[in-house]
């Protein structure tokens, strides 16, 4: 009889986009957990039923914490959706154009690309319209966030959308954008990176988990009261943020949300967004001053717009590119590819990458350019 492998248990520096690297901390705490969650349920989060108290608690608890650690205003809604980041951008304009109204998009990416093209199909079918109001590319690509000098942004809009962190670009808004409507943000690529300023000018925050706060399954969507109360009526029931915002509708991704919550619960006990703040820019600090350090790597886009979530550079070919992956991968630093739309490597950072990973990654990057600079 061949003997039984040992199982890998070796955690790599995981530079993922998404489904992205999770707190260590967390996955053991899950591990143990998911025979038997607690004496009182003596079942896993996953045999449950979603109106028993047990996962009650749990979501009660993930929704008071993403309000606590963002300081978010008591009133708003915040909503579990599945659909992913994808379906928030049909959602939005369904429950909000109506006959002869209008939405603004900046768009500084694949996403909010996508964003626009499903407004439009939701525009086109009632009578209403979606505007360009900014378009931060260039011929070398997304590599900008127009500033707000640069936007055309109508009075009587609807809402204005735009993508806080371009996970594709690498391109990050590092201000608020300010206008007449209330804006609505697809986060899902910086969502609680960094505290949340300027609440007030937001009618609407949508992100998926997978990237810096839980396993794919589960769409976070926080809404102002205001901006739930001008929806549209008549809408499909599961399709109207009002259903959700009421009550729990139907089963919820509980397994998702149940990840969440501890994530969330992590996060608080570091210190919160303003610390996780500072611990993410030191580590694109880290990383940017390297690529700045020589002439092999390029930064792929302007430098005020540099993503703190996703750095993307270049070398001077696609074929050192190809290597640079390889290589790294042997030293256990993984996903490292850039978008396959735009090429060159791409290093995620959100929450849960140690300092460790980054300083790995630039004492690679000199070691590689030492051997084929
Ligand atoms: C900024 C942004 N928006 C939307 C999406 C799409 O998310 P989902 O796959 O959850 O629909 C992604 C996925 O990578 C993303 O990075």
């Amino acid at each position: 009889m061949p003997s039984t492998p040992e199982p890998q248990t070796e955690r790599f520096y995981n530079f993922s986009a998404g489904p992205a690297t999770l707190p260590v901390e967390v996955l053991e705490e899950v591990r143990d957990e998911l025979p038997v969650l607690n004496e009182t349920v003596g079942a896993s989060v996953m045999e449950i039923s979603h109106r028993s108290a047990g996962y009650d608690e749990i979501e009660e608890s993930a929704r008071a914490l993403i309000k606590e650690l963002l300081d978010l205003p008591d009133e708003w809604h915040v909503l579990f959706l599945q659909g992913g980041a994808s379906m928030q951008f049909h959602q939005v304009p369904l429950n909000v154009l109506d006959q002869g109204a209008s939405a603004d998009y900046l768009i500084t990416g694949r996403w909010g690309k996508k964003a626009i093209r499903e407004g439009r199909i939701v525009a086109d079918e009632r009578g209403a319209s979606v505007r360009e109001a900014a378009r931060g590319e260039t011929d070398g690509g997304f590599t900008y966030i127009p500033g707000p000098g640069e936007m055309d942004l109508d009075e009587n809009a609807a809402y204005v959308h735009f993508t806080s962190n371009n996970t594709v670009a690498g391109t990050q808004y590092h201000f608020t954008p300010e206008a007449p409507a209330p804006l609505v943000c697809d986060a899902s690529s910086d969502f609680m990176s960094q505290p949340l300023k300027h609440p007030e000018r937001y009618g609407l925050i949508y992100a998926g988990a997978q990237k810096n706060v839980g396993p794919a399954g589960v769409t976070i969507v926080l809404v102002s009261p205001d901006f739930l109360d001008e929806r549209r009526r008549g809408l499909p029931t599961m399709l109207d943020y009002g259903t959700h915002a009421e009550k729990r509708f139907n089963t919820p991704p509980v397994f998702a949300v149940y990840v969440v919550e501890k994530v969330m619960q992590w996060l608080k006990d570091l210190g919160g967004v303003r610390e996780i703040e500072k611990r993410n820019e030191r580590k694109a600090q880290t990383l940017y001053d390297r690529i700045d350090a020589s002439d092999f790597y390029r930064g792929a886009v302007r430098e005020d717009a540099r993503s703190k979530m996703n750095a993307t550079f270049r070398l001077p070919s696609e074929e050192l590119e190809e290597r640079f992956v390889a290589e790294a991968n042997e030293e256990g630093l993984v996903s490292l590819k850039g978008h396959r739309t735009v090429g060159g490597i791409r290093a995620s950072m959100y929450n849960a990458l140690p300092q460790a990973a980054v300083d790995a990654l630039v004492r690679f990057m000199y070691e590689f350019e030492q051997a084929h600079g």
